[in-house]
């Protein structure tokens, strides 16, 4: 058999959305669909890599021969990161809802004559800086995502500096592109040159989310593996 290229290697992705409660019986969520991270999860294992898919509320089946971990809420997806570590590769493809409710209800809330519940939100942990900035089980090779719906390079820019990640994939996803829930992304590379810790970004057309993975796993594989001489 031909060798794997991600043989013996172990790839951590985040996928979906998170739902954060509100009540027994609602929550807060977004639109994405997990189709980015399940395509980058199902190209890393077809690569031979041991794979760990840590995946919110999603409607798609789990990828063959992927370790899959449903959770739901922010504070679970991280729980379940570190309980998969230690990786060499963490890719967070994961929509992380940025907040929380303070205070979850015990019990439905309910129409009162005093007006609406006031809903007080809390930041969420965010997952893939606290990864980043791991001392002793820090993955060699974090990659973030950065979906925006304006400004999208500078905003990813911005944001690679913040979060300490490796590589950011920066991805448009405003209304007129259907990329959040659609099978089409249309996706930008940034990387830092190794000389003056610059900022690189490479540009690709648009692509099916499976081609976007096998992109990705393309320079992940050229990154990691000793090149043959
Ligand atoms: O939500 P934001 O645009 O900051 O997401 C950028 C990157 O950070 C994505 O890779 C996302 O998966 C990750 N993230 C995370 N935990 C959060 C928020 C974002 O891992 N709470």
């Amino acid at each position: 058999a031909r060798p794997q290229p991600l043989e013996g290697k172990r790839v951590l992705v985040t996928a979906g959305p998170t739902r954060e409660p509100i009540d027994p019986v609602r929550y807060i969520a977004n639109r994405s669909s997990g189709k980015q991270g399940f395509a980058i999860a199902a190209a890393a294992q077809a690569a031979g890599a041991e794979v760990t898919l840590i995946s919110g509320p999603v409607d798609l089946d789990d990828p063959a021969g992927v370790t899959v971990a449903h959770v739901e809420s922010a504070r679970e997806m991280l729980a379940a990161v570190e309980a998969a570590l230690p990786a060499d590769i963490a890719i967070f493809t994961a929509a992380v809802a940025d907040w929380r409710v303070a205070h979850e209800g015990a019990q439905k809330l309910k129409k009162t004559a005093a007006g609406m519940p006031p809903l007080q939100l809390v930041e969420n942990p965010d997952i893939l800086a606290t990864i980043s900035k791991l001392r002793d089980t820090r993955p060699p090779l974090v990659i973030g995502f950065a979906a925006e719906t304006e400004h999208l390079i500078d905003n990813a820019r911005a944001k690679f500096a913040r979060k300490g990640c490796d590589w950011m994939v920066a991805n448009d996803v405003s209304p007129g592109t259907g990329v959040m829930g659609g099978d089409r992304n249309t996706v930008h590379l940034l990387t830092r040159d190794g000389v003056g810790d610059e900022i690189k970004a490479e540009s690709f057309p648009v692509m099916t989310k499976e081609d976007v993975a096998a992109m990705l796993i393309e320079r992940i594989v050229s990154t990691v593996t000793d090149q043959p001489t």
